[in-house]
């Protein structure tokens, strides 16, 4: 009696269990209810530098984000990513497109020079972020770090380079809020870079 009763427990078990694999599969363990992934999101925004600007960003992504800190992280390179490319072409159409005064004309192509350089340190930091495992995750928050530092660096330099000459046109001051806009993305991946990292000592 105490066998079959046994027996009984084992099938409910097993039922329980082929169950659980049931869910995992056809959910992948991976659907998350999206007001919780929404609340991941605000929360994980909240220590970011601007965090008004990382939520009006990242919120729309919140079916890739989920719950993730490593997914979060991505998500604002590639933000960034996209960003500093459209911006991009928009100053080479706008310094082929009208005649600027001299001196906005160089600072422009001192700022498309380096905004060149910070898509390269925001590629390869997602591609890096794509490689990311949990054996190699210390010096590859390290290389991300690095080259995302590097990057704000280089925008800095380019609203710099509007600085102090003062040519009061509409296409300069749209210049500078992009550039802003920017070095404002670029500054929350870097908080968020860093609170992934920091989840791994
Ligand atoms: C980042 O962008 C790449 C390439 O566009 C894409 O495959 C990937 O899913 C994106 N990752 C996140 C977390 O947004
Ligand atoms: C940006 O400026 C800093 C110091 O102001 C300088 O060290 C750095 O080399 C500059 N970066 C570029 C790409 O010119
Ligand atoms: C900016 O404009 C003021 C007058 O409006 C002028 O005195 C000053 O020299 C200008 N500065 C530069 C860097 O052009």
């Amino acid at each position: 009696m105490a066998t079959a009763f046994f027996n009984q427990f084992l099938d409910f078990l097993l039922v329980l269990l082929a169950l659980n694999f049931f869910i995992d599969i056809s959910f992948g363990g991976r659907q998350i209810d999206p007001k919780s992934s929404i609340e991941f999101i605000k929360t994980s925004c909240s220590s970011a530098t601007y965090p008004d600007l990382c939520c009006q960003t990242l919120l729309g992504q919140a079916s890739t984000i989920q719950k993730s800190p490593q997914l979060i992280a991505h998500a604002a390179l590639n933000v960034t990513l996209i960003d500093v490319k459209s911006t991009t072409e928009s100053m080479v159409q706008l310094s082929q497109s009208q005649l600027l005064p001299a001196k906005v004309g160089q600072a422009m192509q001192v700022c498309l020079k380096e905004l060149s350089d910070t898509v390269e340190a925001l590629r390869k930091s997602v591609i890096e972020m794509d490689k990311i495992k949990s054996s190699n995750i210390g010096p590859m928050v390290h290389d991300i770090r690095t080259w995302v530092s590097s990057a704000l660096n280089d925008e800095s330099n380019c609203t710099d380079g509007f600085e102090g000459d003062n040519i009061s046109n509409d296409a300069k001051t749209s210049i500078r809020s992009h550039i802003l806009t920017i070095a404002h993305l670029t500054s929350n991946a870097l908080a968020l870079v860093e609170d992934y990292a920091s989840l791994h000592g």
